[in-house]
Parts: C-alpha cells; structure tokens; sequence
C-alpha cells in the first residue's frame, strides 16, 4: 500500500454485534457472516467469546475451520479459563488471535472486580503469557480505558506489551468520550508508553453519544492504526463504531489520513443486508452509506446537479460500496445454475446439494408469485431457508386469514407443534393479530411480544415483505425473521421463527458481566 500505514480492521460484528439484546446469531449464521466479511478482506474477525456458552464455542470453532483469508479471534476475560477455552476453539484457525481484557477504571476496579490496581496489573500479565502459549498474536484490552487514569493506563500497558501483547486495544466501553479528548489519549498513551513501537495501538468506541465514529478517527488521526467496529453500527446498547462509516471516511478522505484500510467496499452492501437480514436489525433509511436514502436525491435542485455532475452532491460513488440501481436478476425461467451462480456472486455459497435445492424450490415459488426476482429476494430467500431446521418445535402447516369491511378479522392456522398437528381459529384487532394469537393458541409460549416491525424488500406492491418479531421470555429477548409476498403469512413465519428459538434453553455468560 505505497508509503501509507495500514488500518487494520477488526470487525466485531459476531461478538460485541452480538450483545444487542435480540441479536444472537446460530453457529451457521455466523459462518455466513465472517465468509462476506472474508470477502470484503476485513483483516481480523471476532467471531465469540468462547466461554460464554458450548455454542458460542462451537460458533468460534467452525468460523476458524471456515475462514482462511482473515484473522479469526476469540474473547477471554483476564482468566486462564477463558484463556484456555479460547485457545482450544481457535485450533483450526489459519490464524488465530486470543483477545483478552481486564477493566481498569477505578469505578470498574472496585465496585465490579473488588480488586485493587496491582492486582489488575498482575492479573493482565498472567493472561497475555498465558493467551501466547496458544498463539503470537495476543490482544489486550483495559476494559473501561476511556474513563481510566492516564498514568494507571500507561503502566498497564508498557506492562503487558512487555508480556507479549502484539496489539493493544483502546476501549472507550461506555461511549463516554469526546473526539478530541479520545484522540488526545490515544496521542499521549503512543507518545508515554516505552514499548509503545512493540504493539499496534486499536481502539474500540461504543456509541453512547454518537460519537463512536467520530472518536474511532479521530484515535486514527492521532496514532491508532487498528479500528474495532460492526457492520451496520451494530452492538452492545448503542452499538458500535459502524465499519462502512470508519472505512469510507478514511478511504474517502485520504488526503487527511495517513492510512488506509485494505478493504474491498464494493462488498458492503452485501454485508449489510446479510447482517440485517439475520439478526433482524433493520438498517434506517438514513443511515450513512447502507441506508436506503443514502444515494437517493430527492430535490430537484439535487437532482440536476447530480445529473450535470456527480461530484455536485456527491462525496461517493454508490456503486464503490455495493449499491447496484435495483437490477431484475432473475425470473420464473431461470434455471438452478444461474441461481446458484448468483448468489455466489452475493456471497453465498451452498454446504450441500441438497440445500441448494430447497433454496431453489423456494426461488420457484417466489418467482410464480412474484415476476421480478431483485439481488434483495434472493438474500431474503437464503436467510429464511436458514431461519427454518428440522429440529424445529413449531413449523407452519398452513394459514387462512379473512377480513372484511365491518367485520371482525379471523385466522385459521394450523401447525405442527412437537411432532402433533394442531388446529386453530381466532378472531382479532386485524389479521396479524388474529394469526398471532391462533399461534399462542397452540404453542402456550408465555412470551410477550416487545417488537413487530414490518420492511419491505424492494418497491412495488408484489414486494416480499420483510417481518421481525421480538419476544419476551423472562429475561431472554429473542428476534425471529419472516419474508413472504404475503405479509400475514410472512409475520406468522416471523412469530414462529421467534418461538422456535426461545423454546431452545441457553445457559450464556456475558462478557462485561462476569466474575473477574
Ligand atoms: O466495550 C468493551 O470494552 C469491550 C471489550 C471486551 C473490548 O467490548
Ligand atoms: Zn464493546
């Protein structure tokens, strides 16, 4: 990359991501997404913290069987446990990274650690010696480091890149900074730290303020040369710093940064609905480069300018992140390959002929319903042929809706449930909500339902629509997804997924929630 430094990326969009309440992902999920993000070049991917859970375990381990083309890393708290844990689902990765933290603000230190700040010294040491007995790549994280002492900062760190730290990470977790306060602790941690040379500096904001992009290149600006972000924002509370805005800015602005990324952004797009596609976080119409209105002009003062010369309005070309104008790809007559040929060009290749088969079936029926089959469908379609597995609790047998001018909408659903089918009818405030309760009806969930929301793929009133449903069990909150050119049918999919995976016990430990 000519005399620029390189900007690595770690996307952590199957880890932290993955801490938005609703947003957990199956294990094949999460190879789909790190095989896109493999595709966009991203250099290192967080794929879980392994001891959390055995699928969370199992998620990391097959990632790193998966993925060759990048970095594949997992979480461990500053425990040899954790540690070891982490080391032993990395084992088949090409290369493996082990990202292990301790907090280190004084609030966090004493009210949730009890432990004082020699102790988190030595505790931080131990598990960067330990993490590189499984591996030379070793990451370390002070937990809280945007609301941590500078002095107390700067000792924790000469103290484990002298234990063999190859990277150290810089979080502000609470998202509590401000651009030119965080750029500044980057500058003076860089310029304090003896070994500083010895590690790549990374930051990782939380979006709080909205201020995570901001403060993630603003640290660039002033010496960080590894950026920790999601697809699509996507994170704990407020989520995280947003990979496509951190990259396009830097890509876009290189006559302010010293660095670049070396991703390819053309792969964006496909990232972005795949991910909002499978946790059911829908991308706002606004939104900096994925939202749908990000290219749009709609004034006509724009739009002239647009028309005499791009660079008018525009700062990007749509086309260098992965929007394409909506290009009818496919229709009734397409055959198997040319589907199959597609969506490998969209990043998704099949495990075995036979799921590429019910893909296909999937496709015919749409296509029957539907002329124009759009990039957009197909998506939709492979994320429901993996929304549905044979273990399955509740599976749609079939639906009948009918509602009329002055008359009380009815639903007739009919499901198999536990290896039974079962049969009923309820009336409601409209037809979703009729075929809701039909559905509670028979599954007796005990849930409570926190979110309906419906998109649609793409235009025109033959449109699939795009449901999530949120559920509510206790304390778990799960999101389940349903796309159909009918959109009861697509929101009783929706309830349906939802409620197969709530049933699934989880015993799941949190990361910034745990003992030590
Ligand atoms: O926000 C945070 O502090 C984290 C750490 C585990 C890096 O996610
Ligand atoms: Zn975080």
């Amino acid at each position: 990359m000519s005399n620029r430094d390189k900007l690595t990326i770690f996307d952590t969009t199957l880890r932290d991501g993955e801490q938005s309440p609703g947003a957990s992902m199956t294990r094949d999920e999460k190879v789909r997404i790190a095989r896109a993000l493999e595709r966009m070049h991203v250099d290192v991917i967080e794929a879980g913290f392994p001891i959390a859970s055995q699928g969370d375990f199992e998620a990391v381990q097959a990632v790193a069987r998966a993925v060759s083309g990048s970095t594949i890393c997992g979480l461990a708290r500053a425990l040899d446990k954790d540690i070891d844990r982490a080391g032993e689902a990395l084992k088949p990765a090409a290369s493996a990274r082990i990202h292990t933290f301790i907090a280190t603000s004084p609030i966090h230190m004493k009210m949730k650690l009890r432990m004082e700040p020699e102790q988190v010294i030595e505790q931080a040491v131990r598990a960067v010696k330990r993490a590189r007995q499984h591996t030379d790549n070793v990451e370390f994280s002070p937990e809280d480091a945007g609301r941590s002492e500078t002095d107390f900062l700067c000792r924790v760190l000469e103290a484990v890149i002298a234990a063999g730290a190859t990277t150290v990470n810089i979080p502000d977790t609470v998202g509590y900074n401000l651009p030119h306060q965080f750029g500044e602790l980057i500058r003076t941690l860089i310029e304090r730290v003896p070994n500083s040379d010895k590690a790549v500096f990374s930051v990782h904001c939380h979006n709080d303020l909205g201020l995570a992009v901001g403060n993630s290149l603003s640290a660039v600006l002033n010496g960080a040369r590894q950026v920790e972000c999601t697809i699509n924002g996507l994170g704990e509370r407020a989520g995280n710093a947003s990979l496509e805005e951190v990259v396009m800015a830097v890509r876009t602005r290189q006559d302010i940064f010293p660095c670049d990324s070396g991703l390819d952004t053309t792969q964006i797009m496909t990232c972005s609905r795949l991910v909002s596609g499978i946790t059911g976080f829908a991308v706002q119409p606004n939104k900096a480069i994925v939202g749908v209105n990000a290219f749009a002009h709609e004034s006509g003062i724009h739009q002239d300018g647009v028309l005499k010369s791009r660079e008018t309005y525009e700062i990007m070309r749509a086309q260098d992140v992965g929007w394409a104008a909506n290009r009818i790809v496919m229709g009734k007559h397409s055959g198997r390959n040319a589907f199959r040929t597609r969506l490998r060009e969209l990043g998704t290749d099949f495990e075995s002929e036979e799921e590429l088969n019910d893909a296909f079936a999937r496709f015919k029926d749409l296509a029957d319903k539907k002329h124009e089959i759009f990039d957009e469908d197909l998506q939709a379609l492979v994320t429901e042929s993996g929304l549905e597995s044979e273990n399955d609790w509740v599976k749609l047998v079939s639906l009948k809706v009918c509602s009329e001018t002055g008359e009380t909408p009815q639903a007739d659903m009919v499901l198999w449930v536990n290896g039974e089918e079962k049969q009923a009818s309820c009336s409601g405030g409209g037809q979703v909500d009729a075929a809701f309760k039909a559905i509670e009806v028979l599954v007796n969930s005990g849930t409570e339902l926190e979110l309906y929301s419906v998109s649609n793929i793409t235009s025109g009133t033959d449109a699939q629509g795009e449901v999530t449903v949120r559920l509510k069990l206790n304390d778990r909150i799960v999101n389940g997804q349903g796309a159909d050119t009918d959109i009861v049918i697509a929101s009783a999919k929706a309830y349906i997924n939802a409620v197969n995976k709530i049933v699934q016990p989880e015993e799941r430990a949190h990361p910034q929630l745990g003992d030590v």
